[in-house]
């Protein structure tokens, strides 16, 4: 065995979600760079076979599909599973963020669709690639998507996607004492400012500016800068991390 940045990922099956997002790109190429055999799931079928055309090796899968359809969740696992041998890594990021300015402008279908997509889609996606990695008995890797907002409350009005950020290391925490002993790690990844269409959208070029100026690196992060954590946590290297937060936020926030 190399020891390399993905060690252990040769051959292995991988489901990234979020995979024709800003940062999903550079993590399902990365996870294809160490040998992994891809599942890159999007709502959109086109931009998820044009991800899996960007892959190294061959064997990847697209599925373009909803993930709060709970089966169509469940077809993807299973047909992950049967394509590829087994499961052994989950890397969740798929998730919406509605910026409003004011918290009077917070409408009820924008609480829902956000807690909708990124905390309970994330839940019953995380306990069914679980089920099958408890059957396959090879442990595995989940790693979920939070954000610096969990912990900072958020700027620029997105009090309900920071709530559901929060219930990510919550659920990732429970999921780590409950499926430890099956050999399953279970961690999260909290970016800082990231360079991708979430971000810039509807953004305050002022706020953003403090937030730089607040970064000790002085900018905001580049979305393939994420990607080798996501990878090291899959990795033989993380063996022994379960249930931690690693912030990759340039220093702006420090624990
Ligand atoms: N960009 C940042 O600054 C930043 C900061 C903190 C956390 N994050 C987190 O990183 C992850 C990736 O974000 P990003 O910046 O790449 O955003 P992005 O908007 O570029 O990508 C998110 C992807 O999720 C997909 N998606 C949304 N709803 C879906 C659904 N119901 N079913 C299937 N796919 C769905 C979108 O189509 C999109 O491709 C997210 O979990 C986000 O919350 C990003």
């Amino acid at each position: 065995m190399t020891w390399n940045l993905g060690a252990g990922l040769e051959g292995k099956g991988v489901i990234v979600t979020g995979a024709a997002g800003g940062i999903g790109r550079p993590v399902t190429q990365a996870f294809s760079a160490a040998g992994a055999k891809i599942m890159a799931v999007d709502v959109d079928q086109e931009a998820v076979d044009e991800v899996v055309g960007s892959l190294e090796g061959d064997g990847h899968i697209g599925v373009g599909t909803d993930l709060t359809d709970l089966d169509a969740q469940r077809e993807l696992v299973k047909r992950a599973r049967s394509e590829f041998g087994n499961v052994y890594v989950l890397a969740h990021l798929a998730a919406v963020l509605r910026r409003r300015s004011s918290i009077s402008d917070v409408t009820e279908e924008d609480w829902d669709l956000q807690l909708n997509v990124n905390l309970r889609a994330s839940f019953f996606l995380a306990r069914r690639v679980s089920e099958v990695m408890i059957e396959a008995r090879q442990g595995g890797r989940i790693i979920l998507f939070t954000s610096q907002g969990w912990w900072s409350g958020g700027f620029g009005g997105a009090i309900p996607y920071c709530a559901s950020k929060g219930g990510i290391v919550s659920i990732a925490r429970g999921l780590a004492r409950t499926l430890g002993p099956e050999q399953i790690t279970v961690n999260t990844v909290s970016p800082g400012q990231v360079a991708t269409s979430m971000l810039l959208t509807d953004y305050d070029p002022a706020l953003m500016q403090k937030l730089v100026e607040a970064t000790p690196l002085g900018r905001i992060a580049e979305p393939d800068e994420m990607a080798g954590t996501v990878v090291f946590l899959a990795s033989l290297h993380a063996g022994f991390i379960s249930g931690a937060t690693i912030n990759v936020s340039g220093g702006m926030l420090m624990y």
